[in-house]
């Protein structure tokens, strides 16, 4: 399906990781579920390198360079030890994103706007090596302008205050910003820019089955990257098989290996 039909989805299986790394098994990998991702039909595969490797591994990153079909979307704080990393291993794209060791999560966008000359020098040295690079910033004119000024292929709108503000019926106020419809326009507002300028509009986090419906209606985003809902919904469709399987080993036990005790 091309993408007038449907936008491109990223899927992020950052949080198979989270699941491997709660206990320090090798299961479940982000690889196979990568691969799982694929055959459904994602168009991208998107990880985020952890300074503090909570979840995603340096040998997940490498084994899906090798292993992805379609494209590896790397994302990872602008530092030193990220920029070698993402030049040895050569992500589709490099998306940059803010880090801060104690956020559970990206919580906000990369400040473009105050960062600029550190960011010109840092994504010259990556865009030398023919690297393509997205910055994940607020949907805000000085952070789309200065995105631009510096030669980024793409930049990745936050849609995080999209998803706490109050829908209509007023559901779900967590964050500061209460009002769903204006933060969809600042989303529409932020993505036609950004078509203006010349870049690849993609869009990402705290998307669920519920709120990608009205931002997927904005033609100038032809990205997505979604993790957490697909991985949290993934662990409940998948739960019924996951015990029957258990039920039917319980029972292989007991019914041939009784004997061999
Ligand atoms: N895009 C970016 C830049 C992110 O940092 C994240 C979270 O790692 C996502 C997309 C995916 O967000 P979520 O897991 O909430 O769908």
């Amino acid at each position: 399906m091309d993408h007038l039909i449907r936008p491109r989805l990223g899927v992020n299986v950052d949080h198979i990781a989270t699941i491997r790394q709660a206990r320090g098994t090798r299961y479940p990998d982000p690889v196979a579920a990568a691969h799982l991702a694929e055959a459904a039909g994602a168009d991208q595969i998107t990880v985020h390198l952890r300074e503090d490797r909570r979840h995603i591994q340096d040998r997940d990153v490498r084994v899906l360079r090798e292993t992805v079909q379609t494209r590896l979307n790397l994302e990872m704080g602008a530092t030193e030890e990220m920029l070698e990393i993402a030049l040895a291993t050569r992500p589709d794209m490099i998306t940059l994103v803010p880090e801060k060791r104690e956020e559970r999560t990206t919580e906000g966008g990369l400040d473009v706007a105050r960062d600029i000359t550190r960011l010109e020098d840092y994504i010259g040295r990556l865009k030398a090596s023919g690297a393509h690079i997205s910055l994940f910033i607020d949907p805000e004119d000085a952070q789309l302008e200065a995105s631009a000024e510096l030669g980024a292929d793409a930049i990745e709108l936050h849609t995080g205050d999209y998803c706490d503000a109050a829908d209509p019926m007023g559901n779900r106020a967590e964050g500061g910003h209460q009002n769903r419809r204006g933060e969809l326009l600042r989303l529409m507002q932020a993505a036609r820019r950004g078509r203006e300028l010349g870049l690849l509009v993609a869009a990402g986090h705290g998307l669920d089955y519920k709120n990608v419906l009205a931002v997927s209606a904005i033609e100038e985003i032809e990205e997505f990257n979604i993790g957490h809902s697909i991985i949290a919904r993934a662990s409940l469709v998948g739960l019924e098989r996951a015990v029957r399987e258990m039920i039917v080993a319980l029972e292989t036990g007991r019914s041939h290996l009784r004997e061999t005790l």
